[in-house]
């Protein structure tokens, strides 16, 4: 059965034919304003954790008993949509058939001009063994090595080992460090990866403050307006995914400057760095060019600046789990302790298996055929949709992201949430914005949010799975064009 076919069979009805009253009821829908009349809205308020804050116990079935002392979490947005694509009829076995533009991961073969991929893996009997839960010494080194290799080597204080804390994951290390954090304010940003949203209220000490990044400002972190809140609201702690999930946005130069040095005044500035090397330069001399705030640390044990990176997405190893933590002394031997409880460490044979991928000459490879490769799938993907009508407000800059404004299309196509479930039907997967709208309280009307309008498009895969997904976008414009926007919105599986 094909996608279309497999669509709610409203669908065949023709135009001409007068409006029953479900026809009236559901274009009475399509001015609705509230969730709560939204289907799309309802079932990811249906799915376990999602609730508005208050209305718990929550369980998947709700004639089951509940788990006495167990509250779900919430699923973080790309867990939700991988969920949804299942339930219309996505599985391992058959991914090959859609197109994921969901998961924030990178394609992982082959890619022109770049040093061969790993096949195997080494396993010395010592490899078998706990590894220390802050690494392996030797990934350690080469982990401070690179960094001072690339970011200081104009600078007299250098990282060394000490200065290193391996982790089993980006996600790992967010953890670790949020479990340090004490009673403190704890400031980030909306919109930001999705998991921050329940790694700020999975730690209960500390407490989150939001602010809103603009689209008039580009997204810009306003560095003067983050100062007077420093002293006014007393910040202690900052989070920053650094180049942005999902706007495509780095703060570089004097701005980035200007955070770190927040870090020699009191406050502990913690940059997610996972994007790193996906920069994309106007001119031939910019490529192999990456981005870090360890190029402006000074004193590496006295400023008090964080790096979260890894394996993940710059080497394109999402599956090694193998992640680091750069900062100071002090704080590496808290991530110690933290990690001793929360994960026991990063994988032993992976992290020795590592090693040799740090090398400074073989990373200068992979980010100049990383940075070639990815920038033609940008330009790519921004040049359909803008054949497709869908021109991009802000052209990421940076990362495998393209965050989508559909305030343009007709309601409620306009809406991040339905637009995912009505690509679903084409074997498409995208991830609606509400889920980069960090609310660890879930408090408000969805409706509400400034990422309502959106949707976040990942050119991760490779090129023949966005050709696809692009495709199916442009089907479910085609419908909207042909039929109307009353078959959008309803009919969900
Ligand atoms: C900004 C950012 N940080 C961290 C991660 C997570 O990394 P990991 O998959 O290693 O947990 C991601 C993954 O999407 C990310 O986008």
């Amino acid at each position: 059965m094909s996608a279309e076919n497999s669509s709610s069979g409203s669908e065949s009805t023709p135009s001409r034919t007068p409006p029953s009253f479900q026809d009236l009821v559901r274009d009475a829908m399509r001015q609705h304003k509230h969730e709560k009349e939204s289907e799309a809205h309802q079932i990811f308020r249906n799915a376990a954790g999602h609730k508005p804050k208050g209305v718990i116990p929550q369980t998947v079935n709700p004639d089951e008993e509940t788990v006495p002392g167990i509250e779900h979490p919430g699923s973080t947005g790309v867990i939700y949509c991988s969920d949804r694509a299942m339930a219309n009829g996505f599985n391992y076995a058959n991914s090959h058939e859609w197109a994921n533009l969901g998961q924030g991961a990178p394609e992982v073969g082959p890619i022109p001009n770049a040093p061969s991929r790993p096949d195997s893996i080494p396993m010395p009997v010592d490899s078998l063994e706990y590894a220390p839960t802050t690494g392996v010494k030797e990934l350690r080194e080469a982990v401070a090595h690179l960094y001072n290799d690339t970011y200081r080597k104009d600078k007299a204080s250098k990282y060394t080992y000490e200065n290193v804390c391996i982790v089993p994951g980006g996600r790992a290390g967010l953890s670790r460090v949020a479990a340090v954090i004490g009673d403190v304010y704890t400031s980030y940003q909306i919109p930001d990866y999705t998991a921050y949203d329940q790694v700020l209220s999975a730690f209960k000490r500390l407490v989150p403050v939001p602010t809103a990044l603009d689209i008039k400002s580009k997204y810009k972190l306003d560095i003067e307006q983050t100062k007077k809140d420093i002293r006014t609201q007393g910040l202690a702690v900052i989070l920053a995914s650094n180049p942005r999930n999902p706007t495509g946005q780095v703060i570089k130069g004097h701005d980035l400057k200007e955070l770190v040095s927040l870090g020699r005044e009191g406050t502990t500035t913690i940059l997610d760095e996972f994007y790193s090397w996906y920069i994309y330069p106007e001119h031939e001399s910019g490529y192999g060019k990456s981005i870090s705030a360890a190029k402006y640390v000074e004193d590496v044990n006295q400023d008090s600046t964080v790096i979260i990176d890894g394996l993940t997405k710059n080497w394109r190893l999402p599956g090694w789990r193998v992640c680091w933590v750069v900062g100071p002394k002090n704080l590496i031997t808290a991530l110690s302790q933290s990690g001793s409880f929360l994960d026991g460490g990063a994988n032993h044979p992976m992290q020795l298996a590592a090693i040799p991928l740090l090398d400074p000459a073989r990373v200068a490879l992979e980010k100049v055929a990383l940075q070639r490769h990815f920038k033609a799938k940008r330009d790519h993907v921004l040049a359909r949709l803008h054949d497709l009508g869908l021109d991009v407000d802000l052209p990421p800059s940076s990362t495998f992201y393209i965050w989508l404004n559909l305030a343009q299309l007709p309601e409620p196509l306009n809406n991040g949430l339905v637009f995912f479930e009505e690509l679903l039907k084409f074997k498409t997967i995208v991830i609606p914005g509400i889920f980069f709208d960090i609310n660890p309280a879930h408090r408000r009307n969805l409706f509400n949010s400034p990422c309502h309008h959106f949707v976040r498009l990942s050119f991760g895969p490779p090129i023949e799975d966005l050709d696809r997904g692009l495709d199916a976008i442009g089907l479910v414009l085609k419908k909207a064009k042909r039929n109307g926007s009353a078959n959008f919105g309803h009919g969900y599986v």
